[in-house]
């Protein structure tokens, strides 16, 4: 059966609790999991008090739903926890272009995380570092007999690297990495308890003496990557030619491009998309965060995520790659009954597949800034969803809101009375 499809004209005009029915109706949702999602996080203070320490209440985020998304040809509707506004309507209005050029195509590569052993005290290193590597096959077996589960699923230890960082405050040493394939989880517990079972023996090869055993949140070998086309005819509006906006979009990408001070807010911008998501499926987000801007300064200068350029017919085509250690199971997104219900939301049944979501939304997000920075700028969307909430807290309903909220934005004056004023007005 064909997936519905993830346009819903006029969801941002229904009412909460509207919303919340279309998207369980949606998406299969139980009537429990459709509370997780409604009220208050769906996160008991009894559950969030088994999950850290010291807990004395929780802390609610607004969770938006993003519709319109194609992702690799399936219809998707993306929960969203974030407290900016105009971000899901940015992700929303950005899928609807998108699709118009087929949606956005999504990959990524193994979900191979690496783990890191610091080996000091090392006589030789260059040797020590060739004695570690012939014993690499005694190593990946000891790693693999740790997580038998995780071996069921198809992961496990892959590969053994060593390098030697000839210099450093404290001289040089030796570094190993165990490249670690953990499937649908994050895998942080999986690599670090890998990496503290090899730390004796890498001791007994080396002679030297293993310090830090620790994941790396460089995860470059676990890459999402997205691609989308937008047809130039798409990005016209008001007064701005399809053109105008697309070179608008590419001389926008070429500032982040060549300066770190424009890229770090350009990524930034894909970020209020990939947290968002990250967020409401209960993955570590400062994971993602620390990984996408390492990633960004990988060739030793920070620079943007995504690309901006067009292809031979002259659309827009975008893409962004960066490192995506997101899980579905372990951890909080098994016991945060939200992650549970967004990840039913979005129909994924493997880690690939969210990965696959949250890049793509991460590129739509940075088409939004950049479309807004590029043509009228950014405080014109802001403020018509200010008004838009104005309107509401002055009584405004259906219709009324953005005939109210048009208003305001037109005269610049964005304030309660002022909304109360024209409300009668209308009604008069
Ligand atoms: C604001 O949260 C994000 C932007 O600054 C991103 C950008 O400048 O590209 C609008």
């Amino acid at each position: 059966m064909p997936d519905s499809t993830s346009r819903l004209p006029g969801f941002y005009n229904q009412s909460l609790a509207e919303r919340g029915k279309a998207v369980a109706a949606w998406g299969g949702l139980t009537p429990e999991q459709l509370a997780a999602l409604e009220g208050s996080g769906g996160l008991s203070p009894d559950q969030a008090d088994h999950m850290i320490e010291n807990v004395v209440g929780l802390h609610a985020l607004p969770l938006g739903v993003a519709v319109n998304f194609l992702v690799n040809g399936r219809e998707v509707l993306v929960p969203m926890a974030i407290e900016e506004p105009s971000v899901v309507a940015g992700a929303s209005f950005m899928a609807k272009l998108a699709r118009a050029g087929g949606g956005f195509s999504a990959h990524v590569t193994e979900p191979h995380m690496i783990g890191q052993m610091q080996i000091l005290g090392v006589a030789d290193l260059h040797a020590a570092r060739l004695a570690l590597l012939e014993n690499k096959a005694r190593l990946l077996d000891l790693a693999n007999q740790i997580d038998p589960v995780l071996i069921k699923f198809g992961g496990g230890a892959r590969d053994l690297e060593v390098r030697v960082i000839g210099d450093s405050m404290i001289g040089p040493f030796l570094v190993a990495h165990l490249i670690y394939d953990t499937r649908d989880a994050m895998g942080a517990n999986a690599v670090n308890t890998a990496c503290e079972t090899l730390a004796l023996t890498i001791e007994q090869i080396t002679g030297g003496r293993v310090h830090l055993r620790i994941l790396s949140n460089l995860a470059d070998r676990r890459l999402a990557r997205a691609r989308c086309t937008i047809p130039t005819s798409e990005l016209a509006f008001g007064d701005f030619s399809g053109e105008r906006v697309r070179e608008g979009i590419i001389e926008a990408y070429a500032f982040a491009a060549a300066d770190p001070y424009r890229a770090a807010t350009h990524n930034k911008g894909i970020m209020n998309g990939v947290d968002a998501v990250v967020i409401a499926t209960s993955n570590d987000w400062r994971a993602i965060e620390a990984g996408a801007h390492a990633y960004a300064a990988r060739g030793g200068r920070y620079t943007a995520l995504s690309t901006w350029g067009k292809d031979k017919d002259g659309h827009l085509v975008g893409t962004l790659e960066m490192p995506m250690a997101v899980g579905i199971v372990g951890g909080a997104t098994k016991v945060h009954p939200t992650a549970q219900a967004a990840l039913k939301l979005m129909k994924v049944t493997n880690a690939r597949e969210l990965a696959e979501i949250i890049v793509s939304v991460g590129l739509a997000q940075n088409l939004a800034a950049l479309r807004a920075l590029a043509t009228e700028g950014i405080q014109r969307g802001h403020m018509t969803l200010h008004a838009r909430q104005v309107a509401i807290a002055a009584g405004a309903t259906g219709k009324q809101i953005d005939m109210v909220a048009g208003k305001m934005v037109a005269e610049k004056v964005v304030r309660v009375d002022r909304a109360e004023a024209i409300l009668k007005e209308m009604q008069g």
